[in-house]
């Protein structure tokens, strides 16, 4: 069981640095995938930071490679690398390619799984190309436990005591070439208890920096009542709507870029507040629901003089009576037992 995880990061290692190659040695990566990355931005320290490759478009580039260099069909099929021909028991094709790699690593450091981004969308392509393709569950890779970026940014995280979570790859990787180093990505998924005791290792302070699209939004109202209950103090900064962390960087800069962090961050209860109550308008019983709701996130905070600081601030800005929430709060808890 060991040696097979083993033989996973070996392949896995392998495979990474012939992306790296892929990307920076050959006509085709540098035409089509290292223009893109310089387009976007990105610079040669960041791209060998985060180890970024290219796949080629050939169907079994890296699986012939491989294959050639000594590694099985099987192996490579278990690390998520190659797809099995139907029927075929000895040749298959490669999942990721054409595409920009991403390779994800455990807190250690391994490679354990990889991102890929198309470069653009091929209008005569058959059938649709999700943007990213990923890793499937392997023997190494658990999704729902690995947090994008936590090798390279967990010391910060430490030092400064405090964790930027963003949506995608490119905002992780975006947010390190401006010098924010503090920063993870949940890649696009409501977030899970263990990424959130991931986090915890490192700091009880998490600042979410999702998308300004309404989807960015609702997945920060979804992920946050379980973030709450494991006790990590939440804020909340949205972007501009169309902009994610990665484009508004890009845009105005890193100073500005921390400024605006700064300055409209805000306690994950308090946006719960007014972004449902903006919806309600003025109709009382949807106001109502509101309040109910956001009772609901705040008895879920375990630390009982942080949820009376919750219940009074809630009471101020929604102006209704401090105890009426309390024994609205009293019975949730009850409901739940
Ligand atoms: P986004 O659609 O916001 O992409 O998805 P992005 O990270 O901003 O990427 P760019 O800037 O367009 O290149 C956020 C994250 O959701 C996951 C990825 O982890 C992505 O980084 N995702 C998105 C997928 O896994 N598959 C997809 O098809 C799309
Ligand atoms: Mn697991
Ligand atoms: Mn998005
Ligand atoms: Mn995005
Ligand atoms: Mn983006």
């Amino acid at each position: 069981r060991q040696n097979e995880r083993e033989s996973l990061y070996i392949v896995l290692n392998f495979a990474k640095n012939y992306f790296q190659k892929q990307l920076t040695e050959t006509e085709e990566g540098q035409s089509i995938a290292l223009s893109y990355l310089k387009e976007r931005g990105f610079n040669e320290t960041i791209r060998t930071k985060f180890e970024l490759g290219y796949s080629p478009e050939a169907w079994d580039a890296l699986t012939q490679e491989a294959l050639t260099k000594g590694y099985n069909a099987d192996l490579l099929e278990k690390a998520g690398l190659m797809i099995r021909r139907e029927g075929n028991s000895t040749g298959g094709y490669d999942r990721f390619r054409g595409r920009v790699i991403f390779p994800i690593h455990n807190v250690a450091g391994k490679v354990i799984a990889f991102g890929a981004r198309i470069l653009k969308t091929d209008p005569n392509a058959k059938g649709h190309q999700p943007k990213y393709v990923n890793s499937p569950e392997t023997d190494v890779y658990h999704k729902s436990d690995v947090l994008y970026g936590i090798y390279q940014a967990k010391n910060t995280i430490r030092q400064l005591d405090v964790c930027y979570l963003v949506e995608g790859y490119t905002d992780v990787v975006s947010l390190h070439q401006a010098g924010v180093e503090n920063v993870v990505a949940s890649s696009g998924t409501s977030l899970t208890v263990e990424q959130i005791r991931l986090i915890g290792r490192f700091t009880p302070n998490v600042t979410i920096l999702y998308d300004g699209d309404p989807a960015g939004i609702k997945a920060a109202l979804r992920g946050l009542d379980l973030v709450l209950e494991e006790g990590l103090n939440v804020s909340v900064v949205t972007f501009p709507n169309g902009e994610d962390p990665d484009s508004y960087v890009q845009r105005v800069g890193a100073e500005e870029f921390k400024k605006y962090i700064q300055s409209s961050a805000r306690d994950f209860i308090s946006f719960k507040a007014e972004t449902l109550l903006e919806d309600a308008g003025d109709d009382p019983f949807r106001r109502a629901a509101v309040i109910t709701d956001v009772v609901g996130s705040i008895v879920k905070i375990p630390d009982p003089i942080k949820r009376q600081i919750f219940f009074r601030r809630t009471a101020e800005r929604l102006g209704v009576d401090e105890q009426t929430l309390i024994s609205e709060g009293n019975k949730t808890i009850r409901k739940e037992q």
